[in-house]
């Protein structure tokens, strides 16, 4: 199979509704779009990611209307839709029989969300069907922020690449949940917990805020978001997450690559994530420099802790997720 790149929503529009798959962007990370609503089309979408058939997929709807047509929205999650979409927020809840079980991987939740980008917008109204979609890389890999990405990826197994250009937020949406009166955080992202909070009264739990890995333990089993596997994310090269002067010592005489918000390391080659101090920026651009720097011929990879404020709590829980893993 052929992939095309192209900024053709008409295109995209006509491959969608032959069942077939088109990358997406979005305004967090290229998703890889099938109809949600067709077995088939999902079908589809785990075998081209090499997708575990355990982990369930996002739907993407054009508005909040539509969410109705999925899902059952409680008086909370809909004031947060309606305050946070389209943006970078997935909704958790329960779900109904219009979608297909294969879809939320059987789960009887769906996660939903709409996407802020313009080009994929334009595509849902055009399309009488929801979309699935998880990120458009192959599972387990670095999430795709440009297109070139996604072709590095799944060149061959899917028909279209709609080109939107960079992502803007460049992290995937903030998952969470409503419950029992506090809403549970199941994937940080630039939707803070704080944010959440202030709008809907509640208390957040977070389940997903970065915690230092044990690297003793490397069990990827019953995660409370079946996504949320320890080693996600990550870049084929190995990556350490820490004090970087110590790690360097570490690593003596090794070809080494450091990830820094806006410090320059002696010895190394820094990458510099954010010379303006802006976290946003920082986010923006952590995909694409793990992908440079894994496609350079580094021997480690050293990544800081961002500050762990705002969107840098999302980019600490991914680059923690990124960590190498020692294998029995
Ligand atoms: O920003 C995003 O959310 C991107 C763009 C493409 O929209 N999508 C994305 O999808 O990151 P994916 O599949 O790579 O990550 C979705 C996460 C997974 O960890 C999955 O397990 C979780 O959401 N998830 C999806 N449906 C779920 C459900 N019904 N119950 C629990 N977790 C769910
Ligand atoms: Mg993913």
């Amino acid at each position: 199979m052929k992939t095309q790149i192209g900024e053709d929503v008409h295109i995209a529009a006509a491959f969608l509704k032959a069942g077939e798959l088109v990358a997406i962007p979005t305004e967090t990370v290229y998703g890889l779009a099938g109809n949600a609503l067709s077995e088939e089309s999902v079908a589809k979408i785990y075998a081209a990611k090499n997708r575990p058939s355990f982990n369930p997929l996002i739907l993407h709807v054009a508005n909040i209307a539509q969410i109705n047509d999925y899902a059952f929205v409680d008086e909370i999650s809909l004031k947060l839709a309606e305050h946070f979409m389209p943006g970078p927020l997935t909704l958790l809840l329960p779900k109904k029989t219009t979608v297909p079980d294969i879809t939320t991987a059987g789960s009887k939740k769906v996660a939903i969300r709409i996407p802020n980008q313009r080009l994929t917008l334009d595509l849902l109204a055009q399309l009488d069907f929801p979309l699935a979609a998880p990120s458009a890389n192959p599972s387990g890999y670095i999430s795709p922020t440009n297109a070139h990405h996604v072709m590095e990826g799944l060149h061959g197994k899917i028909r279209y690449i709609l080109d939107g250009g960079n992502t803007t937020v460049g992290l995937e949406s903030t998952i969470c949940e409503v419950a029992n009166n506090i809403i549970i955080l199941h994937r940080a992202g630039s939707v803070t917990a704080a944010a959440l909070s202030a709008i809907s009264g509640l208390d957040v739990i977070e389940t997903a805020a970065y915690h230092a890995p044990d690297i003793s333990d490397h069990s990827t089993d019953s995660p409370a978001t079946p996504g949320q596997l320890k080693s996600h994310y990550a870049p084929h090269t190995p990556l350490f997450m820490g004090n970087i002067e110590e790690l360097i010592h570490a690593h003596i005489g090794k070809k080494i690559a450091v990830i820094s918000f806006n410090n320059r390391y002696e010895g190394v080659d820094n990458f510099i994530l954010a010379p303006d101090h802006l976290l946003s920026t920082a986010a923006s651009k952590l995909f694409a420099t793990l992908r440079s720097i894994d496609q350079s011929n580094y021997d480690v990879i050293l990544s800081e802790v961002f500050p762990n404020e705002g969107i840098g709590i999302a980019i600490n829980d991914r680059i923690g997720r990124a960590q190498f893993i020692l294998k029995h």
